[in-house]
């Protein structure tokens, strides 16, 4: 069946980085395999950081090498700089993200750099990347350190991203406090900047406020979005945010509007199964 919606699955990097408890690798294994059989076409997979900053994702090699690989299936992974590129490229991960910030605080918190020394940091791995580059900007709304965001400090961070060579930038609602207001406000600023193909949308449920917000960027003529399996997750450098839109709850709302996910709903309830058993 032909998807006229893209759902970005999070679960394996966005959903476990923040379990306190290690996770075992062929537990991690095992949650990519049953996501792969759902119809999902992109999985974050692995996060080739520091595993002093996120030891949760430490074992990302072992996790891209132990997968089943279905064909369709586009195994994504985070790369922060050189060394993170050069782990995607060993362990074949098909896509890398970078992941920059429109407020200052969270970027130092996150990345240990400036937005501006970020960007200095992002744009040769991007120009030596022999696989597509997705883009992450955080805080798009608000900062956890700095308080709101105002839509211009993402539309420059964007901008830059997209002129290093990212195909999208995937907007982050990082603490899960957007509304529809403040989504419309952003998009609608946005979107007089970048055409709608250049956008994802990342919300974090951390007021139950998503699914609304989610509307709102389908009304904008957004059509790729990212969740996490049964909800899991969010950002060690986030304090409170609780994880991303379950997919679950996404596939059901862009079915019942009417959306082709291409997902199979009952694989997908596996799976959920599976991640809940995982989760503290
Ligand atoms: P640093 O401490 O400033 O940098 O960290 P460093 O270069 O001094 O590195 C420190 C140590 O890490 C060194 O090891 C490096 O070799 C090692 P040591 O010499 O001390 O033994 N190191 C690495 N090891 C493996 N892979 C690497 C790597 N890089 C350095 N790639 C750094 C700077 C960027 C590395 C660090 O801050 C970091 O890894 N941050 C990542 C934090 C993170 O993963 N956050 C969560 C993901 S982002 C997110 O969730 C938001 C998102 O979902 C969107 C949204 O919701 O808004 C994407
Ligand atoms: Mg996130």
């Amino acid at each position: 069946m032909k998807a006229d919606v893209t759902i970005f699955e999070m679960g394996p990097r966005d959903g476990l980085q923040n379990e306190s408890k290690f996770i075992n690798t062929f537990d991690k294994i095992k949650l990519v395999n049953l996501l792969s059989k759902s119809g999902l076409s992109k999985i974050e997979t692995a996060s080739f950081v520091s595993s002093r900053w996120v030891p949760q994702m430490a074992d990302g090699e072992q996790v891209m090498d132990g997968i089943q690989r279905e064909q369709g299936v586009s195994y994504t992974a985070l790369t922060p700089n050189k060394k993170g590129l050069d782990r995607a490229i060993q362990a074949n991960a098909d896509e890398i993200a970078i992941f920059g910030s429109a407020s200052e605080g969270f970027s130092k918190a996150n990345i240990n750099k400036s937005i501006k020394e970020s960007l200095q940091l992002f744009r040769p791995i991007v120009d030596a990347a022999p696989m597509p580059v997705r883009g992450y900007v955080s805080c798009v709304t608000d900062c956890p350190y700095d308080g709101p965001t105002n839509p211009d400090k993402v539309i420059k961070v964007a901008e830059e991203l997209l002129a290093m060579g990212c195909y999208e930038i995937s907007l982050g609602d990082t603490l899960g406090s957007a509304n529809p207001d403040s989504t419309k406000k952003l998009l609608s600023e946005l979107l007089s900047v970048f055409q709608t193909e250049e956008l994802a949308v990342h919300f974090h449920d951390t007021q139950g406020k998503a699914i609304e917000n989610i509307t709102i960027a389908l009304e904008f003529g957004i059509t790729t979005f990212d969740s996490s399996i049964a909800g899991l997750g969010g950002c060690p450098y986030a304090p409170g945010a609780k994880g991303n839109v379950s997919t679950e709850a996404v596939v059901d709302f862009l079915e019942s509007k009417g959306f082709r996910t291409g997902i199979e709903r009952e694989d997908l309830k596996i799976a959920a199964q599976f991640a809940r058993s995982l989760s503290q």
